[in-house]
């Protein structure tokens, strides 16, 4: 397993999984830095990857509403959200095809999806729904290829990001992931999915 981080001296829980396994490696990439995500494709080589899993993500700030929208950091939030996924998955394409089987998971969020309810969280939901795009669109341009193409809500998760009050575990939203990514058929690409494996309204 490759995990990949950007700052490698700021990830003292990663290192310490790592140390504990003889089979987790851990690789710099920021997905905000096209120059990072080649670097990192050229460390990483031409091994088979079966699983990639585009995950790192960014909220986009406090300012996003109507009247209090942060410019700069849409931008920001757009290379790391939306951009940032698409090159990643283009550096490993040839990857994930030489495992045969490869899948490729992109995180999005409830908040893509036209049936979100709330206004507001400009930049966060239009970054996320531009990713999800992004899933669907490679699931066609691969049809021919030997991957398949997920786009994923986790959940309202436990984590920074979801803060302690959020539905489920990041235990719960990791396992369920993993479980649907295990019965993902190549006839399921650009499907949305729930981390419980139900299907995601777009
Ligand atoms: N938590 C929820 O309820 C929820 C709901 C829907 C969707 N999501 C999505 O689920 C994914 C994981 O979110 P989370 O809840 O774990 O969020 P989080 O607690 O804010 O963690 C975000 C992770 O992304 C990494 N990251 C951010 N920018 C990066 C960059 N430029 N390059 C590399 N890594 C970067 C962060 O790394 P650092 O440790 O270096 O900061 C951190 O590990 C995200 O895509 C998020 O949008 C979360």
């Amino acid at each position: 397993m490759i995990a990949c981080v950007r700052d490698t001296g700021n990830a003292a829980l990663l290192d310490e999984v790592a140390s504990g396994a003889d089979n987790i490696t851990v690789q710099q990439m920021d997905a905000g830095d096209p120059a990072s995500i080649e670097a990192a494709a050229a460390a990483i080589g031409d091994a088979p990857i079966d699983v990639l899993i585009n995950n790192a993500g960014a909220v986009g700030g406090q300012h996003q509403s109507l009247d209090d929208v942060d410019i700069e950091e849409w931008h920001r939030t757009l290379d790391i959200n939306t951009i940032g996924p698409l090159l990643i998955s283009r550096a490993f394409k040839s990857n994930l095809a030489a495992s045969g089987d490869g899948k490729l998971m992109i995180v999005t969020s409830q908040l893509a999806a036209s049936t979100w309810p709330m206004g507001g969280m400009y930049i966060y939901s239009t970054t996320k729904a531009g990713v999800s795009k992004v899933g669907q669109i490679l699931a066609l341009d691969w049809k021919e290829e030997p991957i398949t193409v997920g786009l994923m809500h986790p959940g309202w998760v436990q984590t920074d990001m979801g803060g302690p009050h959020a539905e489920i575990t990041a235990e719960e939203s990791a396992s369920g992931i993993r479980g649907v990514i295990a019965g993902m058929t190549k006839a399921d690409s650009g499907s949305f999915y729930k981390w419980n494996g139900e299907i995601h309204p777009w």
